[in-house]
């Protein structure tokens, strides 16, 4: 079974959605597309989890990796370029997105409104599907930062 498979097979018809798909068109890190961007996550969290035989529930890893940043706006427009406002908000924007359009579950649901964390303090993520996305959001956004700022 070729490496990412099986999260192609799990994520079969989000990454079909016309909705998620419109996240390729707005930008992350440099030259990152957000969809780009959780798609990193996604693979990252597969990864983290089997490196390290966490056992997670696999669909709400990669569900709630899929969809953390499904919050559907250009961030770099969003507050009036402080930027401040998207970091505290948009989780919980992804969360309302990925209900309405997927209808998730209360667990995977956590994933997404947990990933900001430690900046939204009080939001700590709650199940390791959480802090595996959590983390491997952080560990890709520095990634693409350092990185992928300027290449295409
Ligand atoms: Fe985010
Ligand atoms: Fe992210």
């Amino acid at each position: 079974m070729k490496k990412y498979e099986e999260m192609q097979s799990v994520l079969h018809d989000i990454l079909s959605n016309s909705a998620v798909r419109k996240m390729k068109k707005y930008m992350q890190h440099g030259r990152v597309s957000t969809y780009e961007h959780c798609k990193n996550v996604a693979k990252l969290s597969y990864d983290i989890n089997r490196i390290f035989s966490l056992k997670a529930n696999l669909r709400v890893l990669l569900t709630g990796a899929m969809l953390h940043d499904f919050y559907l706006y250009d961030w770099h427009d969003y507050d009036g370029g402080s930027h401040q406002l998207h970091g505290f908000r948009h989780a919980k924007t992804a969360l309302d997105n990925a209900i309405k359009h997927f209808g998730i579950d209360k667990k995977t649901g956590s994933v997404i409104y947990s990933h900001m964390w430690p900046l939204n303090l009080r939001r700590i993520p709650k199940s390791k599907e959480a802090w595996i996305v959590c983390i491997a959001d952080k560990c890709v956004s520095l990634h693409e930062t350092l990185f992928r700022r300027h290449r295409s």
